[in-house]
């Protein structure tokens, strides 16, 4: 066990970093108290515009609403291609890495012009125009880059869909967004395994009578079904158009991307980025929170179909010219050491990952980390839930040995961009704090009444001002944005997570405050497995809460009530497990299956997740107050039964 101990900026990070604490505390202020002269700054500074804003930034969030750079015209993929060709143009700007070791590609900025355009023209060819919504379902193989670009270029909106969704969760969100047309690939390979992605398109399309058009890249060659009119390969129909492409002027605030997200209830919301202000955010955080210098290599091991694989293996490194590395396989292939043999491969100076896979690697000891030489890092960061400070100092001293700082970066499908993160040159790091606010962020703790706390607290995180990369609408449904995010606290944004702010006016996040769990770093509404779970012929009624797990941060503990006639059985709960994974996707599948009689519910019906969550992690002794349930006497076979024991 290391010790655990605050670590303050070094001198050589100091020398080498953008900003200094003087640096951040001057820039922070100026966001705050001159926000408009500070954006309209960093907008000419980050971004290429090709007609200047009239006004900088309106906002009413009580409404939910926020325009940025108004009137404003710039194109983003000119931004993450054009604009570089004269200075960067051999330049790579995505390094591929394949599951296999010996699989990799470069691709540099003319490159990438040109694939891009060719897809964009091919997209056209097929009738999409500006506005027209594209599905990606892709695994991690530049063609997806592309894609998103090639989108981006003619003014279409992508919403990317997760490779690991099942084909109703396809089709669910296929529909939702109207999406004409989809770009997917054969199949996907992780870890030697092979993901049936076009059949699993398919599958989909079945529900989905609009979409016209499905391009399909090749990448293992798997025999896969075929529709004459409706298909297309992707390296065929690339080698039939122009390799030229004139991009689309576009307003700042025109939507770029829909993203899909888990909230409390059950659909999952499209959460809509626009143009302008998403791009800034993106290319800032990138340049600040990584300290990103010219001709470093940058890693983000995140999936695409997460935000965190839009804004930073996508958007913000290319906005910035950056080379940015792309992994299509996991961790642990072919064995634990994979992420150091390709820090060393291709000196990654930048290395970005989630909590859930810093505890994997850590379990399997240190040796895999120490036999790769890794001098080529610098810094180091963490995203997508609370790191415990034992990963994070195993993550400090072990990967990094003890000299490369580590960035815990708290943000959201919603914000676009980091909001809350130590800069390396300027912050001390405390392990387990997101720290403080990047610029613009104004971050308060409230407690359940809406009243503001001051100094050391805790309570809900909510922020209270606009900023640029904010979400702008949920996809269809902007009543549902005010609803879920600018309800709870009037005219402040709530994030739905709880935080602690300590003495020197750090944040801690203590996690979602909602019904959202956060599973080895993916979203999942207890809802929809909950939705799952009822789906099956057996389960009468279900609900589904978090308990603590070693390595995946969360799992889900799901408690069954079978239909009158169904004996509970072990076969069952495997069945019930694997029935959720194809419901909503393998990431879905429950850790726990406990069969209950009967759910504990108020006199008004209402379950109550508290006990079950109390339950579920096996806190027993702080329960609470079950008087007000209909029937107490459940909870005590609820208690005796329970499965996730100390
Ligand atoms: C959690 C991922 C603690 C949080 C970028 C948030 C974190 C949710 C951190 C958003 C962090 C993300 N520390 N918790 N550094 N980063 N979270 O939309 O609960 O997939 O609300 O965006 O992840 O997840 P999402």
């Amino acid at each position: 066990m290391y010790k655990i101990e605050n670590h303050l900026v070094s001198d050589a990070t100091r020398a080498y970093a953008h900003l200094d604490e003087a640096g951040y505390q001057a820039m922070y202020r100026q966001s705050l108290e001159q926000p408009e002269q500070f954006w309209a700054e960093q907008a000419k500074r980050f971004l290429t515009w090709e007609q200047p804003w009239s006004k900088v930034h309106e906002s009413d969030l009580s409404q939910g609403q926020a325009a940025w750079f108004i009137d404003g015209k710039l194109n983003v993929s000119v931004n993450c291609i054009d604009r570089h060709l004269p200075s960067r143009g051999e330049q790579t700007a995505i390094i591929w890495e394949g599951d296999e070791p010996t699989d990799d590609a470069r691709i540099s900025y003319r490159e990438l012009h040109e694939k891009v355009c060719r897809l964009a023209n091919v997209l056209k060819a097929r009738g999409v125009k500006k506005g027209d919504r594209v599905c990606l379902y892709m695994p991690m193989i530049p063609e997806a880059a592309y894609a998103m670009l090639a989108c981006a270029r003619i003014g279409a909106v992508h919403s990317v869909v997760f490779g690991g969704f099942s084909p109703d969760a396809l089709r669910d969100r296929i529909l939702d967004a109207d999406c004409q047309v989809v770009i997917t690939a054969d199949e996907g390979v992780r870890g030697s395994k092979k993901v049936p992605l076009k059949q699993n398109v398919e599958k989909a399309l079945k529900d989905c009578p609009n979409v016209h058009s499905v391009v399909t890249v090749q990448r293992t060659g798997a025999d896969i079904p075929w529709h004459e009119h409706r298909d297309l390969w992707y390296h065929d129909a690339i080698a039939g158009v122009s390799a030229d492409c004139a991009a689309e002027p576009m307003d700042s605030e025109d939507p770029l991307f829909i993203l899909y997200t888990s909230g409390s209830t059950g659909k999952p919301k499209g959460v809509l980025h626009t143009t302008g202000g998403y791009l800034l955010g993106a290319a800032m955080t990138h340049h600040y929170v990584f300290d990103y210098h010219e001709g470093e290599t940058y890693w983000c091991t995140a999936d695409i179909g997460w935000i965190t694989g839009h804004s930073y293996i996508v958007y913000g490194p290319l906005c910035n010219g950056a080379t940015t590395l792309m992994f299509e396989g996991v961790p642990t292939y072919p064995d634990a050491s994979r992420c150091w043999q390709v820090v060393d491969k291709h000196k990654v100076n930048i290395f970005y990952t989630a909590p859930t896979a810093i505890r994997a690697l850590m379990a399997k000891g240190d040796e895999y980390v120490t036999s790769a030489s890794r001098t080529s890092l610098r810094l180091l960061g963490s995203v997508g839930e609370p790191i415990n400070p034992e990963a994070w100092e195993w993550y400090f001293h072990v990967v990094g040995d003890s000299r490369c700082p580590i960035v815990d970066t708290w943000w959201q499908t919603e914000t676009g961009a980091i909001m809350i993160t130590p800069l390396p040159g300027a912050t001390n790091l405390k392990p387990g704090s997101a720290t403080r606010p990047f610029f613009g962020v104004e971050p308060a703790l409230v407690d359940p009444e809406g009243n503001e706390l001051e100094g050391p607290a805790s309570g809900n995180l909510i922020i209270k001002r606009s900023w640029p990369s904010q979400i702008r609408t949920v996809y269809g449904d902007h009543q549902r944005l005010i609803d879920t995010y600018f309800s709870a606290y009037k005219g402040v944004y709530f994030t739905g997570d709880g935080a602690r702010r300590d003495e020197d006016g750090y944040y801690w996040i203590t996690g979602r405050v909602d019904d959202v769990l956060n599973v080895s770093g993916h979203r999942i509404g207890t809802a929809e497995v909950e939705s799952a779970l009822v789906l099956h012929d057996a389960v009468a009624e279900a609900a589904v809460v978090g308990c603590p797990h070693d390595i995946k941060g969360q799992a889900i503990y799901a408690f069954v009530m079978p239909m009158h006639d169904i004996e509970p059985s072990d076969a069952l709960v495997a069945e019930l497990k694997a029935f959720v994974a194809e419901q909503v996707g393998a990431f879905a599948r429950p850790e726990f299956i406990q069969w209950t009689p009967g759910l504990p519910k108020t006199r008004s019906g209402k379950i109550m997740r508290r006990i079950l969550r109390k339950i579920a992690c096996d806190e027993l002794d702080t329960l609470g107050d079950t008087s007000t349930l209909a029937d107490p006497s459940v909870v005590d076979e609820l208690i005796a039964q329970r499965l996730n024991r100390a």
